[in-house]
């Protein structure tokens, strides 16, 4: 127990380390600070992390200085001398323990261990939240999932659905308000087809319910064989939709019940995947496209083209296509009103799309539609922002695109639960070979084997770049080896059991760990030392998550943090090898870091959209 009068530092409040930033921006900013020292003009720095064998980090701004400066100057004969300069020049820190230039003039910056303890230290007071990166956006739309009524959401919706669920929670964590939006398709003229078959068919549907229907797939099918074989019911699909857009009670009704239909089987893989979506569909943008193509119309960028009303885009052999030849509208106007609606009315300063790269055109084309008429910056990187995520396909082991035997596309439940199931057996199997099944409830096998299975598909997809194929293989992602969601989860349960096993009281640790005079009145070492080189190399990689949120965040691309949670499971194995932790003299301070690193392992997870698994 600590006595009352023990004069602990005063654990850093979130406010003054909101200031602060991840390590990459505070050092940063003291290279700017030299910089500024040096040079007249505003120079933005650069500085990235580096090979062990060099430093932490490198700041590579003498070389693009030189070109410009370059037989102007008189104050500097080399790269070199302006590395010399802008390290000599870094204002007095503590986070700084040394400096080298080397060749033309890489300035090379190894962090003191003190500052590295401190930051790790102030991570375990305060939360993991004080590790949250600083963006420059505060409200963003996450479009992702977005499925069509009454089609089969396919996998492809499914990688949209983790990876924008994944985006989503990154940006949270950075403190950006996030509307999550599922831009569902629900407007069109298929409805015209579905609701005429609907009244033809089941002219009871309504006592009937849902009931009526059945598989809103197969009735789809068969209501477009009709639409395709049968003139007479063309004509009247063609009428329904001009009732239902015109707002009649009974078309309004019946379209409803589809949508309610769909949305039910919908919500079965969001519940699975514990994805939070709101749905605003293509409805709801259609009373706006009216208004929005008149200010088109005003700023004389529309124009007539085989009937059709077009806007004309830089680049393309093809216009944008905004009002049909039947007069109807389409993808594009609706996704333009959709893009006006967030910007002007939700006031979005970021806007992100996830669908497959297949639809890299219609974004490319309507964003700059957006440009033309002002609602976007002309510089695309400036904001306010609309950011097309494209997506690889998912491909089977035969490497065409993924499908089972029995149907088109693949059930995404069916999918899920399979992955469940399989992962339950593993689970079972490995605990009967341990003799520990006895030690399990069935509710928390149950659990386990959800967090496992559906974490193993999320990490699976997660891990690759967004862009590339990926081959869906359960083999693979339920493998407890290599880079799987598996291993990973393993890995963590393993340091949470140390942990356990120490019978240390962790939370008293991490207190003891800024209390100055801890070891004068307790005996106990609190402080986080890092004298072994891969304790030093498992701390520096701990401080650099909120770099790494940030990259992944900024790019869009959550294969940057699965490959850090990688990292950090293999840093961890090189300490816990070379370091002994329990029955050390370092027991607590590696203690700690074994928290740590459980922490951010967790963190992790959770930003990926997998629950953590506490014990194997
Ligand atoms: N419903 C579309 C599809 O299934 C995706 C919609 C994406 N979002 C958007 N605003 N266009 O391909």
């Amino acid at each position: 127990i600590v006595p009352m009068s023990a004069p602990c530092e005063a654990p850093a409040t979130s406010r003054n380390i909101e200031r602060a930033g991840s390590a990459k921006q505070q050092l940063s900013r003291l290279v700017k600070e030299s910089l500024g020292s040096l040079f007249p003009d505003e120079v933005q720095p650069i500085v990235a992390a580096c090979q062990a064998k060099f430093g932490d980090y490198q700041c590579n701004n003498a070389m693009v200085i030189w070109s410009q400066l370059k037989g102007k100057t008189t104050q500097f004969k080399n790269p070199s001398s302006i590395g010399q300069a802008i390290a000599k020049n870094l204002p007095e820190s503590e986070m700084i323990e040394s400096t080298s230039v080397a060749g033309p003039g890489f300035v090379n910056i190894k962090f003191s261990n003190k500052w590295i303890s401190k930051h790790i230290q102030n991570m375990l007071v305060n939360g993991i939240e004080q590790w949250a990166p600083i963006l420059s956006v505060r409200k963003a739309v996450v479009d992702f999932s977005s499925p069509n009524i009454a089609k089969e959401m396919h996998v492809g919706h499914l990688r949209s659905t983790i990876m924008g669920d994944t985006l989503a929670r990154m940006l949270e964590f950075s403190n950006v308000e996030v509307l999550r939006r599922n831009h569902v398709g629900d407007w069109g003229t298929q409805f015209g087809m579905l609701i005429e078959y609907l009244f033809e068919q089941f002219p009871n549907w309504e006592d009937a319910g849902d009931q009526a229907i059945g598989d809103l797939q197969a009735f789809y099918k068969a209501s477009k064989k009709k639409f395709d074989d049968d003139p007479d019911f063309k004509t009247r699909a063609q009428q329904a939709v001009v009732k239902l857009q015109s707002g009649e009670d009974k078309y309004r009704h019946a379209w409803q019940n589809i949508c309610e239909i769909s949305r039910k089987e919908f919500d079965l893989v969001y519940q699975r995947l514990k994805v939070q979506l709101e749905e605003k569909g293509e409805s709801f943008y259609n009373p706006y496209i009216r208004g929005i193509l008149e200010e088109f119309e005003r700023n004389n960028l529309i124009k007539e083209s085989e009937g059709a009303r077009v806007v004309e885009i830089d680049g393309y052999d093809i216009p944008l296509i905004v009002v049909k030849k039947d007069g109807g509208y389409n993808y594009a106007s609706t996704d333009l009103a959709c893009l006006w609606y967030r910007l002007t009315e939700e006031k979005a300063e970021w806007i992100i799309y996830i669908t497959d790269v297949g639809q890299q055109q219609h974004f490319d084309m309507f964003f700059s539609a957006a440009r033309l008429i002002g609602w976007l910056p002309a510089s695309k990187d400036a904001y306010p922002k609309a950011s097309h995520v494209g997506l690889g396909l998912v491909l089977g082991s035969d490497g065409k695109r993924f499908r089972t035997r029995s149907s088109e596309v693949v059930r995404l439940v069916e999918l899920l639960d399979e992955a469940k199931n399989r992962s339950k057996a593993e689970l079972i199997k490995r605990l009967e070979d341990n003799g520990k099944i006895t030690d399990w409830t069935d509710a928390e096998l149950e659990s386990t084997a959800e967090a496992v299975g559906y974490g193993a598909i999320k990490y699976a997809d997660l891990k690759n770049n967004r862009l590339t194929n990926y081959t869906f293989s359960f083999d693979q992602m339920l493998n407890d080896k290599g880079n799987t969601a598996v291993y990973l989860l393993y890995a963590h349960a393993r340091i949470c059991s140390i942990i356990n096993k120490s019978s240390k009281d962790i939370e008293e640790l991490k207190k003891a760990s800024t209390c100055m005079s801890w070891k004068i009145n307790t005996g106990v070492i609190g402080k986080i030392v890092l004298d072994h080189v891969d304790e030093r190399a498992l701390g520096l990689h701990l401080i650099q998550f909120a770099e790494i949120v940030e990259e992944a965040c900024s790019n869009l691309l959550p294969n940057v943090l699965c490959e850090y949670l990688y990292n950090l499971s293999e840093m961890f194995t090189r300490f816990y090898t070379s370091c002994q932790v329990i029955g050390s003299e370092q027991q607590e301070s590696r203690l700690l870091l074994c928290e740590a690193t459980a922490i951010v392992m967790r963190k992790c997870f959770l930003l990926l959209g997998i629950t953590p698994v506490y014990r194997i």
